[in-house]
């Protein structure tokens, strides 16, 4: 199976993950959904989409921090397609601080955009994958959605939260014929430290030596899209520090003394 003809709306597409996972679905010929809030970036990605192969390409702006617009993105979506083959919910920011230093907006912004603004989206899909009954609904988590990780609370919280989401809409909606696919990357290099929200609600500005080192992007999104294509239920992505969900299970106490040894950006 491949992304041939498949409808796939892609959030975080401007960017990062989202945007090389969409180079691979454009090169197989899938017809794209893209959505963030910066629309230049948008079309940079649509014209290399289209120049790889994609069958269709269309933009579709969304601020998943605001319900209006993601009202607003569905509509859109509705009134130029009649099915939905895989929505990726991928779009998603970090955060660095201390939880004593950090702004309570800053706690609510990242539940709004990586937790609330997924699962708003998801709902607004769900009717019309189980009316097909097919589809692959997938949501980008992280290793921090399985331990807590320290300057990390408010992002590790959100990703917990999608964790438990995606899990129970999957013991729902697998009898339905859908797929529930939870993508846990490690590090991966992008820029998501640089857009991270430090405690008082400012960008991070910084690409950290943790995320420097991390896997090359492009070589995420393969086993990403391998991933999504066989319906895998849970999609490990990035290098040893994976290692740590293992160790966080069976060896609790050793956890704790690594992580109070990591350097913590
Ligand atoms: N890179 C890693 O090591 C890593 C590890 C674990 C999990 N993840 C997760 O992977 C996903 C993608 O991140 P990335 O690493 O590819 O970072 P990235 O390059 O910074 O991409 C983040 C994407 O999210 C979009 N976004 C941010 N805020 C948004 C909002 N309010 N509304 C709509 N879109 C928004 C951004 O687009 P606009 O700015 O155009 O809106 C961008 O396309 C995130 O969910 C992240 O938490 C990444």
């Amino acid at each position: 199976m491949n992304f041939k003809n498949k409808v796939c709306w892609v959030t975080g597409a401007s960017s990062g993950i989202g945007e090389a996972l969409c180079y691979i679905m454009a090169k197989q010929g899938a017809r794209l959904v893209l959505s963030s809030r910066n629309a230049h970036a948008l079309e940079k990605v649509k014209s290399a989409c289209k120049s790889k192969g994609a069958k269709e390409c269309v933009i579709i702006a969304i601020d998943l921090a605001d319900p209006s617009s993601i009202d607003r993105a569905f509509k859109s979506f509705s009134s130029q397609f009649s099915s939905l083959d895989f929505l990726v919910n991928n779009g998603g920011i970090s955060q660095r601080g201390l939880a004593l230093e950090t702004d309570f907006k800053v706690d609510r912004k990242v539940m709004e955009v990586n937790f609330f603004g997924a699962v708003n989206l998801t709902k607004k899909v769900l009717p019309l994958m189980i009316k097909q009954g097919s589809g692959n609904i997938s949501i980008t988590s992280s290793v921090v959605g399985k331990f807590g990780f320290p300057q990390r609370t408010a992002y590790s919280a959100s990703k917990h939260a999608v964790q438990g989401f995606y899990e129970a809409l999957r013991t729902e909606v697998e009898k339905e014929g859908l797929k529930v696919s939870i993508i846990i990357p490690g590090r991966v290099k992008t820029n998501i430290s640089i857009h991270a929200l430090e405690g008082d609600g400012s960008e991070h500005g910084k690409m950290d030596a943790g995320q420097e080192e991390g896997m090359p992007v492009d070589k995420a999104v393969q086993i990403i899209a391998k991933g999504l294509l066989s319906g895998k239920r849970e999609i490990m992505v990035g290098g040893k520090e994976l290692k740590l969900v293992q160790i966080r299970r069976f060896f609790p106490s050793l956890f704790y003394k690594i992580v109070a040894r990591i350097k913590h950006t």
